[in-house]
């Protein structure tokens, strides 16, 4: 079936496009992309007044909890909440139970994905055997089911040796090692930003030192191996530094930020609001804007939002017990729009580059392009729409977000995911005759 996107705004970086186009189509691929394309046989849909259609969102850092934690998500709740959010495509963490150290639950996440319907699903490997830093895991078999990419995130990968090995063995599968960097030692037992906000509220601090060690020892890693890491959730200014030195003498680094990163400080901790517990935690201002410049100055390669559902039971406890992690997908779009777009801090094609481009680039798949004969992965933004965070309204199975009331502008029109309308915003005026 054909289908023509009628009349608007389209922002495509990877082809330079920026300008009114319609887009036609036709087998779940972009058929073409020019301005005032006749209907033909083609079923025409308007885009809506005010909304921008862009090559679809891809969140290179998800946590679907399926297998084995499905009271927080599954994987078809999380891409429900995937394509609310305007992503047609996650990257999933392999810190489930069983951990993904294997094809078999490789295969199995697919399964799901695929029964599920929604947006695409790329697994994530581990680094390590149930991601416990000795052994490495079936990184080959992983990569042919079609992991695409490992990572021992949740923790980082300890020795030095194993990381090593990490690089050089999925440099030679072309895949990146994606790293959740902290030194154990320097983080303990804490459990918020080591400051004086920590100190005042007598919560035990994680010094922002002990992200960046991890950085910096990974970038010489991967410049002694030729192989690629990726720093996941990057929080402190110091790491930031360490990125672009490894960048500046040509190593293949790349980094993410969350958008909690980019938006909140440890001053949100005053409450003891178990939403605001993450790893690595909250910092300072100077952190958050340096984020931020980082964001604005291609530093940081990609915004990802490590979107971490627990249960409200789990997170109904003492700061100190609380799980770290908050969700992220239904939520990255307006804190982008609001927080980066309209302040005027980065441009909307940079937006698109750091949550559709480079994120497909990285993880060298499909997406982050219009071009004619790509897939039709394709988000409609409404970058003006307000959008007040409810947290009974989300699509995810969980509901740990610090954001919940707040009003942003920026949201999501419709996503749709090879041709097929998977998701239309009924807030935005005229958005359903995009869903025929
Ligand atoms: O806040 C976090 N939550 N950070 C992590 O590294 C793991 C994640 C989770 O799995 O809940
Ligand atoms: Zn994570």
């Amino acid at each position: 079936m054909k289908l023509l996107l009628k009349g608007g705004r389209v922002v495509d970086p990877a082809n330079g496009r920026d300008g009114m186009f319609d887009v036609l189509i036709d087998g779940g691929l972009v058929a073409a992309i020019e301005p005032n394309l006749p209907a033909d046989d083609a079923d025409v849909r308007e885009v809506p007044r005010g909304t921008v259609v862009v090559p679809g969102l891809i969140d290179m850092h998800v946590h679907l909890r399926e297998p084995g934690q499905e009271h927080k998500e599954t994987i078809a709740t999380g891409t429900a909440a995937a394509v609310a959010g305007g992503f047609t495509a996650v990257a999933c963490m392999p810190n489930t139970a069983p951990v993904n150290d294997q094809a078999s639950v490789t295969q199995f996440i697919l399964a799901r994905a695929q029964e599920a319907g929604l947006a695409r699903v790329y697994p994530i490997g581990a680094v390590s055997k149930g991601s416990m830093g000795e052994q490495l895991a079936e990184i080959a078999e992983m990569r042919t089911a079609g992991c695409v990419a490992i990572t021992d995130d949740g923790k980082p990968v300890v020795t030095a040796l194993l990381m090593r090995r990490a690089l050089e063995y999925a440099g030679m599968l072309g895949m990146p090692v994606i790293e959740h960097c902290e030194d154990p030692s320097l983080k303990g037992d804490g459990v918020a930003h080591e400051g004086p906000n920590a100190s005042r509220l007598g919560l035990r601090g994680i010094p922002g030192v002990a992200e960046e060690l991890m950085v910096d020892r990974d970038v010489t890693l991967a410049g002694m191996t030729g192989g690629r890491v990726h720093i996941a959730h990057m929080s402190w200014r110091g790491s930031l530094r360490a990125v672009r030195a490894g960048k500046d003498r040509g190593v293949d680094v790349t980094c993410e930020v969350a958008p909690h990163h980019f938006v909140l400080t440890d001053e949100a901790l005053a409450g003891y609001d178990t939403n605001v517990k993450m790893n690595p935690p909250l910092r300072e201002t100077a952190d958050r804007d340096a984020m931020i410049e980082g964001l604005a100055d291609g530093s940081v390669d990609a915004i990802a939002t490590d979107h971490a559902p627990h249960h409200f039971d789990e997170k109904h406890v003492e700061f100190d017990h609380a799980p770290f992690g908050i969700i992220g997908l239904e939520t990255a779009v307006a804190l982008t729009w609001d927080r980066l777009v309209h302040t005027g801090r980065i441009s909307f094609k940079r937006a698109i580059e750091l949550l559709s481009v480079n994120p497909a680039r990285i993880l060298r798949v499909p997406g982050g392009s219009l071009a004619p004969g790509a897939p039709a992965d394709i988000t409609v933004l409404a970058p003006d729409l307000l959008v007040t965070v409810d947290p009974a309204r989300l699509r995810s199975k969980s509901r740990n977000t610090p954001f919940a009331g707040w009003t942003l502008r920026g949201g999501v029109a419709a996503t749709i995911v090879g041709g097929r309308v998977l998701y239309v915003n009924p807030d935005v005026a005229g958005a359903s005759t995009l869903a025929g």
